[in-house]
């Protein structure tokens, strides 16, 4: 009873951004959580200074003692270093890798009820890892990438066609990097599949060849132009859409970084996939035909995330 309560793990630029979306939504009351010392207060205060403007309710505090994240519904972790300009995000793995150790203690210990959701990058293998520090169902622990990838692969999509972004629904499947697979096989506009759509606005096949390469390089591009730190408005907006799923019981079918055993043939590592998120957190898996390309592609993606895996398990023993 009473009011959900959403802990954010790493109160930076995406945390606040996080803080903000879900105060505005009135999803419930907000814990900012950071090693850093005053900032989540800082920002906590800063925040709730918005509600009488924009008319919210949500209590918003700060804090540095995981106790205060005790019986949090729903956890978000953005915990960690963001990419430099030329870097991967394959760079930030040792480091972020001991981050996971200490935020999935702390949600062990505090809320191991909650459902949460991964940001920290590289994302694939950082779920994997917050998951096994944790010790939390597979199902209660997902990684966010495939709303941010497809909301970027839908955006220039848009731009391209001079058409709304809410009749683009596109779709990225496969690991959260340049490997990433846009499947235009499932990419329409309001249900009229890109290509043939392409063909009507004479938009030639090398053109949409290049937008799906953007937008696997999309996030570089923005770390690229920000010069200091990657992206956050769309990463939190997407998560936000994903705890709303499971807060709501939505069962929406939102692709995501999921714990993939037996479909895709793929035996037990987090990837992005469709996935039905409801009360039951990820629900279940949809596998959908994929052409031969796509499969060698998703393929292609799915071992580099499994080389990230033997990467973490390298330098942590107890993930071995
Ligand atoms: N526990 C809690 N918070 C931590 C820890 C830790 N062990 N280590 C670092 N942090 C905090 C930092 O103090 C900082 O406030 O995590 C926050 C990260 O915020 P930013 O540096 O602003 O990074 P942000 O842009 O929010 O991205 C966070 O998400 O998209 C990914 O690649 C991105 O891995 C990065 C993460």
């Amino acid at each position: 009873a009473g009011r959900k309560k959403i802990a954010l793990i790493g109160s930076g630029m995406i945390g606040g951004t996080l803080a903000h979306l879900a105060a505005k939504k009135e999803m419930g009351d907000i814990v900012l959580f950071d090693i850093a010392e005053g900032m989540p207060q800082g920002k906590a205060l800063d925040l709730s200074q918005c509600g009488p403007v924009e008319g919210f309710d949500a209590k918003i505090t700060g804090s540095n003692d995981y106790a205060d994240i005790a019986g949090a519904d729903v956890v978000i972790v953005t915990a960690g270093v963001p990419r430099k300009p030329g870097m991967s995000r394959d760079d930030l793995l040792g480091i972020n890798l001991k981050v996971m150790k200490a935020v999935g203690e702390g949600i062990k210990n505090n809320c191991p009820d909650a459902f949460v959701i991964c940001i920290t990058n590289p994302l694939d293998a950082m779920v994997w890892a917050l998951r096994e520090f944790s010790g939390l169902p597979h199902n209660k622990v997902v990684g966010m990438a495939g709303v941010l990838d497809s909301a970027r692969f839908a955006t220039f999509l848009a731009w391209e066609f001079g058409c709304s972004v809410k009749d683009v629904n596109a779709f990225v499947l496969g690991g959260h990097g340049d490997t990433m697979v846009p499947v235009k096989s499932y990419t329409t506009i309001n249900g009229i599949p890109v290509d043939d759509y392409a063909k009507i606005k004479g938009v030639s096949a090398s053109r949409i060849d290049e937008i799906v390469d953007r937008t696997r390089k999309g996030g570089g591009e923005i770390v690229g132009l920000l010069g200091n730190g990657s992206a956050y408005y769309a990463p939190a907006t997407s998560a936000i859409s994903m705890a709303e799923a499971y807060i709501g019981d939505q069962k929406r079918i939102l692709p995501c970084a999921s714990y993939v055993e037996g479909k895709y043939g793929l035996d037990g590592l987090y990837v992005g996939v469709p996935t039905v998120i409801g009360a039951g957190g990820t629900e279940e898996v949809v596998e959908i035909e994929l052409s031969d390309e796509e499969k060698a592609n998703l393929k292609v993606s799915t071992d580099a995330v499994e080389e990230l895996l033997e990467a973490c398990k390298g330098l942590d023993s107890s993930l071995a």
